[in-house]
């Protein structure tokens, strides 16, 4: 099953476009402000307008690149932004080359048609160095925005499996803030994954 995301964006049928960063991102990144300080390469993979990578890169001593397939989501997260800000790019985050240090994940793993998720992970552990990290919002139970999908929902046991082969879970909590939407018991989960060396 593979998705039109350029034609959701024509269409105006983005329901994850909340006009603003997740709310427990401005948390995560106090608590994990060594790691993100220390990072010279960010990367933000399905980027969309550019919320989550705009308040990162305020954050960032480094670089910040806001990835997306879709070119209507980089033109507009290019719009929202002042310079110097992020580095924009359309790409498709499986051709993606790089060796980052970070990479932020925040509903991009949901949007990933379910049999492509090992490749995912295999991406994921191309692009982040040994040592890297992976921090993530992850949106377990997505049910309740309506279509069949994307969002693709994932339990932590998946997770645990899928990332098993290439990292190490460091720390894990319940966000406690969220989108009106999403809030409930169980419907995300914030990751700090380190690629093995
Ligand atoms: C559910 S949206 C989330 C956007 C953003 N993370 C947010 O929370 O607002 C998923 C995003 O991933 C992008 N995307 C989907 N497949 C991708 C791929 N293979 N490479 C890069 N971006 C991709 C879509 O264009 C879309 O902007």
């Amino acid at each position: 099953m593979s998705v039109d995301w350029s034609k959701r964006y024509r269409q105006g049928k983005t329901p994850w476009e909340k006009g603003q960063a997740h709310p427990e991102l401005a948390a995560l990144l106090e608590v994990h402000r060594d790691l993100v300080e220390a990072a010279d390469h960010i990367l933000v993979p399905g980027c969309g307008f550019g919320h989550d990578a705009r308040l990162i890169d305020r954050h960032s001593k480094g670089t910040v690149t806001g990835l997306d397939i879709a070119p209507e989501a980089i033109e507009q997260a290019r719009i929202l932004t002042e310079k110097p800000g992020p580095r924009w790019v359309v790409g498709d985050l499986f051709n993606w080359q790089g060796a980052y240090d970070l990479v932020f994940e925040h509903t991009c793993f949901c949007a990933i048609p379910v049999e492509r998720r090992p490749e995912y992970v295999e991406s994921m552990a191309r692009l982040i160095r040994p040592g890297g990290s992976l921090l993530g919002i992850f949106f377990l139970n997505p049910d309740h925005e309506g279509e069949a999908g994307p969002p693709f929902g994932v339990q932590r046991e998946e997770l645990d499996h899928f990332f098993g082969n290439f990292f190490e879970i460091r720390w894990s909590a319940a966000p406690r803030q969220t989108y009106p939407s999403r809030l409930g018991d169980g419907r995300e989960l914030s990751l700090l994954l380190q690629r093995q060396a």
